[in-house]
């Protein structure tokens, strides 16, 4: 028997899904789960029930956020409560400081083994950037085990990753925090190319040329910080940075809508092709997120006046993987079609 879903939730089979180049469905939103330090593992797991019974089948987990072994709790209650695991969408990811090729697998083991689950549906590579940096340590933290990215490092990880599908353990596996100079290597020499790369995408950062990339390579993009963040951790935040819920088009069209702002962020990003993985532990909040998927679309006047809103603002911008003196965080980014060279 499949878990009732709330009253007032979302038929999971409405909601829209993304054809992945493996043939598989991903459900076109997710839940985000990472706490930005200021909620804890336990409201997130809450959260996790609650967005379950509300209709999501998508959760964006990760090691790093510390929380899995929570996470793993609430989904063997959802698990129980009649959602198959075939219906789940889960993500994990591999962590910084765990692209060493004998890391990778008891990595994955452990991630499976909080989330109490026999296979992931994605595992992602974090980070293109194998450093280590502590937990939450500020933005000019610098490590001196620092390394640039350097692709056969990168594909060692990768054919490990590789290995963890062939191994059943892993359904389909992505690049995250990637570029399109980096993402073309990977294209050339993967044996099993991303299904998904995941990436920062709001309104305010749109990245267009790298969208349009994994487009065009039957690459589907994931969208994080899809309503910009606005509880991300100070340390994430550098005064130049835009606020997306308070841009005038984003707000005009929330008054029109009659919802908050941040529900047309996520609206846009599911009708614009992205998978928008917003987080909340707020039950009204990531409801509205997931209902406004299935209510009619916006405008192509809207759609026009967000794609003209977009001020290239990256809000995570990695400074602490940056591997020498005098460099600053454009370089992690490639900005001018190149790798940055070591
Ligand atoms: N791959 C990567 O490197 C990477 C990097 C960053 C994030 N991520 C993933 O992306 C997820 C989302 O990113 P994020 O958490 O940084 O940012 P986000 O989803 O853009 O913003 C989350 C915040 O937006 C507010 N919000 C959400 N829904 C709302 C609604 N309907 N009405 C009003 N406010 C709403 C909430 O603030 P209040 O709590 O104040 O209501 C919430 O804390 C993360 O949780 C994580 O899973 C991945």
């Amino acid at each position: 028997m499949n878990q009732p879903i709330d009253k007032d939730g979302v038929d999971p089979v409405r909601v829209p899904q993304r054809l992945l180049h493996t043939g598989a469905r991903m459900p076109g939103i997710g839940l985000g789960t990472f706490g930005s330090d200021r909620f804890s593992g336990a409201q997130i797991a809450e959260a996790v029930k609650g967005a379950a019974a509300v209709g999501y089948r998508h959760f964006d987990c990760a090691a790093v956020y510390g929380n899995e072994a929570l996470i793993g709790e609430a989904l063997r209650e959802v698990m129980k409560g009649g959602v198959p695991r075939e219906d789940l969408w889960i993500t994990s990811k591999l962590w910084n400081d765990k692209h060493g090729e004998k890391d990778v697998f008891p990595a994955c083991e452990k991630s499976l083994k909080d989330l109490q689950l026999d296979y992931l549906d994605l595992y992602l590579v974090h980070w293109p950037f194998p450093n280590f940096h502590a937990p939450g340590c500020d933005v000019t933290s610098r490590s001196a085990n620092a390394k640039p990215y350097v692709h056969e490092n990168y594909m060692k990880t990768w054919r490990q990753m590789e290995k963890l599908v062939g191994m059943g353990l892993v359904r389909h596996i992505g690049t995250s925090n990637m570029t399109i100079p980096k993402l073309k290597l990977v294209l050339r020499d993967a044996g099993i190319k991303p299904a998904v790369n995941e990436m920062e995408l709001h309104p305010h950062f749109q990245q267009p040329d790298l969208f349009r990339f994994v487009m065009d390579n039957g690459i589907a993009p994931i969208g994080f910080c899809p309503i910009g963040s606005p509880t991300r951790p100070d340390r994430d935040k550098t005064p130049d940075d835009t606020v997306d819920i308070e841009d005038p088009v984003i707000v005009r069209i929330a008054k029109r809508l009659n919802v908050h702002p941040a529900v047309v962020c996520v609206k846009w990003a599911v009708q614009r092709g992205q998978t928008p993985i917003p987080f909340s532990v707020y039950r009204n909040e990531y409801l509205g997120n997931l209902r406004c998927t299935v209510t009619e679309p916006l405008t192509g006047e809207e759609m026009r006046a967000i794609a003209g809103s977009d001020r290239n603002c990256r809000l995570i911008k990695g400074q602490v993987f940056l591997w020498k003196e005098n460099q600053t965080w454009e370089d992690l980014w490639d900005l001018n079609g190149e790798i940055t060279p070591a």
